[in-house]
């Protein structure tokens, strides 16, 4: 099997930019200190570049490492989200994320963490490996639709067994030939198709934001009349570059009924979905992208190790690292930074939560409507319909890793849209159940233990980590 078949033409153009870079930016490249070794093009397991690069390699397994450091919201155990913010119980209920769903860990543990997740999530099919396998393009190319489409376990045994437990690599981000970083993902190359827009555009910022932002985005699972999955994009087509927002990502979703990949059971309406658009949310005009930052200026510090400067590639919490990331520019000290982002991100809960019960108590009162024949059923529709943007915005927020920290201003207006749009909902359904003469009660019960469906086994994983967490947004 060939890796990153059909991406050539990239790879040409990178050396064409390396050439260029060593002729006007000699200085620089100098100062790295790096001799630029190329790597056997079909060499994926990232031992075989320890050899060259020791530094990066040795740091990159450090990804195995668990732990919170000084992060309130995040860090790198797998602690159950849905007993951290319990709403997603009604939210998700007949998906499988609602069945389970945990914080993410280091990058290599992707694979091990697939493999062990409840079946359910899986059952998209091979698509699943897109963002977790270095051999997901050559398997896509080689495939077609079945890559998609067929059982995951199917499409996962295609990979050389030595590698089935292996994660992103070198080659993910690296061309193995002139080891200038590179996205290799087809959806992201699909998608950059859809908003007219090139590889060739991309400024310095954008390339090392994008190496990251082929996975840490949202996307879409495109299914087909028998729920199958058949294709995979992002939602970016309604948007420009450095303004990707819920709202167009919403209008990309519902453009095609293709792009509704479950239903809610409680509700009963067909939605899409949103994951982790820490990409999206970042360069939506926040202050650090607007000051030229990329995600590895946060994520991965420049480390020394005697007269060699080199970027981790422990890709972490910055907060896991005595926020040393953040002290490369800032000089206030690691405890007033690491304030500024939990109080950030505190707010951003607080708003976050109250819209996600908000939502709840939305789908509750829908369940009811639905129930009642007399209710008035264009009121319904109206109340599903806010359900809907309600259900996007929440999500949006509760999926995206940072906890409004990327992006503070824009977190707060979609959470507080969310809460809106959340509070409409529930008021169209209680005056479609009213103009029935039927009376709903004042609160409803969320029923979360019949939508747990994991025991009190997350439950008790928080309790053991004495963490602090808002459920009602009240405290
Ligand atoms: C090939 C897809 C892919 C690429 C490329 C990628 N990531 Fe990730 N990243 C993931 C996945 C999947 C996880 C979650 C892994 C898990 O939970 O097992 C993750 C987790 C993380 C985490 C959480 C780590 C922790 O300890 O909790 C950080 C931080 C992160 N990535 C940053 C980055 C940065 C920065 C880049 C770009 C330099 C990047 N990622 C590129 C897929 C990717
Ligand atoms: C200005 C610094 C900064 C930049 C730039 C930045 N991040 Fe972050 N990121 C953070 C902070 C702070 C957190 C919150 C960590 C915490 O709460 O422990 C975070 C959290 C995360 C997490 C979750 C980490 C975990 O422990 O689970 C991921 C994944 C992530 N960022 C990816 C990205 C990606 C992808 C980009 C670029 C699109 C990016 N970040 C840009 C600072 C930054
Ligand atoms: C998730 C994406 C990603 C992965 C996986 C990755 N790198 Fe990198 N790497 C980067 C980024 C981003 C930079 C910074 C490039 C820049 O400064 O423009 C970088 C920089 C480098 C550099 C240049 C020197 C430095 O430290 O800044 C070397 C060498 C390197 N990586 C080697 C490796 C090796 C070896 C592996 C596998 C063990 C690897 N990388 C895996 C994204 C990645
Ligand atoms: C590469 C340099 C760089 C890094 C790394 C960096 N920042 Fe910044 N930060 C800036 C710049 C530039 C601004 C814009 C405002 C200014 O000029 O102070 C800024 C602004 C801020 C602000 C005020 C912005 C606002 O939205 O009100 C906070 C708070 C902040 N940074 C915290 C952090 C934290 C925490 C980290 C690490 C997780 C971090 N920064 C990493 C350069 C950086």
């Amino acid at each position: 099997m060939r890796q990153h078949k059909g991406y050539v033409p990239i790879a040409v153009m990178m050396l064409a930019i390396v050439v260029t870079v060593a002729i006007a930016g000699c200085a620089k490249q100098q100062s790295t200190a790096y001799k630029w070794t190329p790597i056997t093009a079909n060499e994926t397991a990232p031992a075989a570049w320890n050899e060259h690069y020791p530094r990066q390699y040795e740091s990159f397994l450090l990804n195995d490492e668990g732990g919170q450091g000084s992060s309130k919201y995040k860090g790198s155990d797998p602690v159950d989200r849905l007993s951290e913010f319990p709403y997603q119980l009604v939210l998700f209920d007949g998906f499988g994320f609602g069945v389970e769903y945990n914080e993410p860990r280091g990058h290599t543990m992707m694979m091990k963490d697939l493999l062990d997740v409840d079946a359910s999530r899986r059952k998209a099919g091979g698509v699943c490996l897109s963002c977790k396998s270095t051999y997901a393009p050559a398997l896509r190319d080689e495939m077609g639709v079945d890559y998609f489409k067929k059982p995951f376990a199917e499409v996962h045994e295609k990979i050389p067994e030595k590698n089935q437990k292996m994660g992103v690599t070198c080659v993910d981000c690296h061309d193995p030939e002139t080891i200038q970083i590179r996205p290799t993902r087809f959806a992201f190359f699909d998608t950059l198709k859809l908003m007219g827009k090139g590889p060739k555009s991309f400024t310095k910022q954008d390339k090392r934001s994008v190496v990251c932002g082929q996975c840490h985005v949202t996307y879409v699972i495109q299914k087909d009349k028998e729920m199958k999955s058949v294709g995979l994009f992002y939602p970016w087509g309604e948007s420009s570059w450095g303004n990707i927002t819920i709202e167009d990502i919403e209008k990309a979703i519902k453009s095609d009924p293709a792009n509704l990949e479950w239903t809610s059971k409680i509700t009963g309406i067909k939605l899409g979905h949103i994951r982790h658009p820490e990409f999206e949310l970042f360069t939506n005009n926040s202050t650090h992208w607007k000051a030229g930052l990329s995600c590895p200026d946060c994520h991965m510090p420049y480390e020394r190790d005697g007269s060699t400067k080199f970027s981790t590639h422990h890709m972490q919490s910055p907060l896991k690292d005595d926020m040393k990331a953040c002290r490369q520019c800032h000089d206030q000290g690691a405890s007033w930074l690491r304030e500024r982002v939990i109080t950030t991100q505190d707010r951003t809960n607080n708003a976050m939560t109250r819209a996600g019960n908000a939502a709840a108590q939305a789908a509750k009162a829908i369940e009811m409507a639905n129930k009642a024949p007399a209710a008035d059923r264009a009121l319904l529709t109206k109340a599903k319909s806010n359900y809907e943007k309600a259900y996007y915005r929440t999500v949006f927020i509760g999926a995206e890793n940072s906890m409004g920290f990327h992006n503070p201003t824009e977190a707060l207006r979609v959470a507080g849209d969310a809460l809106y749009y959340a509070k409409q909902s529930e008021i169209l359904s209680r005056e479609a159940l009213i103009k029935a003469g039927i009376d709903p009660p004042e609160k409803f019960d969320l029923e979360l233990s019949k939508y747990n469906n994991r025991g009190d086994k997350g439950l008790k994983l928080i309790q053991a980590l004495n963490k602090e967490f808002t459920y009602d947004g009240t405290k």
